[in-house]
């Protein structure tokens, strides 16, 4: 018999007990910056250097912090499960913890590529995206084809062109879970709608979730100890 297929769906919140800001919370990354400065793609226009500085700050950051028991919880999960994780996040610790298929929305943070690439024009291929570990890009730091060197995350304004793949694990799930997101940013946060008519939806998160939905049982507590809750129940109910 296949093993059930569950699809995970992350947010800035499965990385904020590893040290990681979100975004919306009180002191989140939002409090300290303009979205449309750092993050949009007219901010990219108008000044191309302090949006390469708040991700080279991000990447940094990303070298000190590591993958704590929820991304580890996550990776475990696919021993039991066919686990497909689809992450907001722009941080590698669901890599680092071991999860083997992981769909990034929004890009991936120690990547870059060309500012000409990987867009409509040449259908989103990344035949030229690389990863540069936890080092900084800047102003005159050029492609292999002489065009800027530009960080590989999906900004505000930008198409999302992994949404479709992560539409198709949502419709094939037989389990979901949520962790972490305020789902607030779309597409990503309509993705729960795609799940079948009784797959059953688990959603980890400290507040109140902001959506009802029938299929929803929500685990109202960190990540960590959310996704214990969440695997003892997984092995009782769905293996
Ligand atoms: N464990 C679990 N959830 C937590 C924790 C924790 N320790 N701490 C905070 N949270 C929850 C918050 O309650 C909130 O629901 O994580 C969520 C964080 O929400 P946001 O800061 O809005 O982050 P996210 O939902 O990932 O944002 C989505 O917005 O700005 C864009 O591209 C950015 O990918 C990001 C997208």
């Amino acid at each position: 018999m296949r093993r059930k297929r569950l699809a995970v769906l992350t947010g800035a919140g499965v990385s904020a007990e590893s040290g990681l800001g979100t975004f919306r919370d009180s002191g989140g990354l939002w409090e300290n910056y303009r979205v449309e400065d750092v993050a949009s793609a007219e901010g990219w226009i108008r000044n191309p250097g302090l949006m390469l500085e708040f991700y080279n700050t991000r990447r940094r950051q990303l070298a000190d912090v590591r993958p704590n028991a929820a991304h580890l919880a996550i990776a475990g999960l696919e021993k039991d499960f066919d686990v497909t994780v689809i992450t907001q996040n722009v941080d590698n610790l669901h890599e680092r913890a071991g999860s083997t298929r992981i769909i990034h929305l929004h890009g991936e943070l120690t990547k870059v590529r060309p500012e000409n690439c990987c867009n409509e024009s040449d259908g989103f291929s990344e035949a030229s995206v690389f990863d540069i570990g936890y080092g900084d890009i800047n102003l005159g730091d050029k492609a292999p084809n002489g065009a800027q060197l530009r960080p590989h995350i999906v900004w505000f304004g930008e198409a999302v062109p992994k949404i479709e793949a992560a539409m198709d694990a949502v419709e094939k799930a037989d389990v979901m879970l949520i962790v972490g997101t305020s789902l607030q940013v779309y597409p990503a946060a309509g993705l729960f709608r795609y799940a079948g008519i009784d797959v059953p939806i688990y959603v980890i998160d400290p507040k109140e979730v902001p959506v009802s939905d029938p299929r929803i049982t929500h685990i109202k507590d960190v990540a960590t100890s959310g996704m214990e809750k969440f695997v003892l129940m997984a092995a009782k109910n769905f293996e």
